[in-house]
């Protein structure tokens, strides 16, 4: 176990060992125990604040990360960039030198694809207070420890040898960001889980995050695998995370990037398909889902589902992420 976290950044997991990560679900468990008490006030933040800022919308992460602030006894700010001097020029390392004054953490999420992640390390080089990564292009850290959470709850802490299917499914009205799959492949694999990667051949996922995932899986002894047949990734899987993302790295091109997704509506997440699962298998999904087009509403609502389960635990490792960084 690794305690010595205060001041670490979080902008991909990849950073964080498996001990810190270990460290992290341990603490989560703990602070989500608390709230299944009825204990909202832990003062470990007391007096302390954390700002967010928010390029791009949300609903889950906003949400969380506020409510992680209050139950730690400390504050958050929300920041529009529209209503900060970010709108007339104001570049990263100032933004983070003047912020780091008064703020003991900045969380950001930006996921313009090609700046989003770029914005995030201008600021690590520049801040002298930890920078949380809400969402970016290239990563979503701390979905996919709410994800990993929620898998150890319902299959234990060893999860060595579990079967993951992550899969590309049809969602045409806009083009999401590659950065679910690509946290999901990147951390599974790190801790022993097989992970089968399906997508059709427009919607591959960054060349260096699919070489670091092979690098990760050969370290850990875990299978990947990657497939242009939806079915594969469902094939004995002991969980499946089926979700939209855009081909941004086929084509930048926003009305091309729609027409693509709009060639393959039979990638969708349903019945038949979660047939060819394990018994017991869940259906996971970081929402907002497309229903009728990512996933049917039998499935998302039927028995292999436990998307509420894993948005909820959002709040618990995020809060566990705060107590230690910050
Ligand atoms: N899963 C997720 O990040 O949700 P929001 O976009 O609502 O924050």
């Amino acid at each position: 176990m690794n305690t010595k976290l205060k001041g670490k950044h979080f902008i991909t997991t990849q950073d964080w060992s498996i001990q810190e990560l270990k460290t992290l679900f341990a603490l989560a468990r703990q602070l989500k125990l608390e709230i299944a008490q009825g204990k909202f006030n832990n003062k470990t933040l007391d007096g302390k604040t954390l700002g967010m800022i928010f390029f791009d919308p949300s609903t889950r992460t906003r949400t969380s990360f506020e409510t992680s602030m209050t139950q730690l006894g400390g504050h958050s700010i929300f920041f529009a960039p529209e209503t900060m001097q970010i709108s007339h020029g104001e570049g990263a390392r100032d933004t983070a030198k003047v912020l780091s004054g008064y703020l003991q953490a900045i969380a950001v999420r930006i996921c313009k694809y090609g700046a989003g992640n770029r914005y995030l390390e201008e600021l690590r080089a520049a801040a002298s207070v930890p920078i949380v990564n809400m969402q970016c292009d290239i990563y979503h850290p701390a979905q996919i420890l709410a994800d990993y959470l929620t898998i150890t709850e319902h299959f234990g802490e060893n999860t060595t040898g579990l079967k993951l299917g992550v899969s590309w499914t049809h969602a045409p009205n806009y083009v999401r960001p590659v950065s679910v799959p690509q946290s999901i492949i990147l951390m599974m694999l790190r801790f022993g889980i097989d992970v089968t990667l399906a997508h059709p051949p427009e919607f591959k996922l960054m060349p260096e995050i699919v070489e670091q995932a092979e690098l990760n899986a050969k370290e850990a002894g875990a299978k990947f695998k990657i497939s242009h047949e939806m079915d594969e990734a469902f094939d004995d899987a002991d969980v499946v995370i089926p979700k939209s993302w855009g081909p941004l790295v086929y084509t930048q091109d926003e009305d091309e990037g729609v027409s693509l997704i709009d060639k393959y509506p039979g990638w969708i997440c349903d019945e038949k398909r979660m047939s060819l699962t394990n018994k017991g298998s869940l259906y996971m999904h970081p929402l907002p889902a497309d229903r009728d087009k990512e996933v049917t509403p039998g499935v998302i609502d039927g028995p292999h589902s436990v998307v509420y389960q894993e948005a909820e635990n959002r709040l618990h490792v995020q809060k566990a992420l705060l107590s230690l960084i910050m």
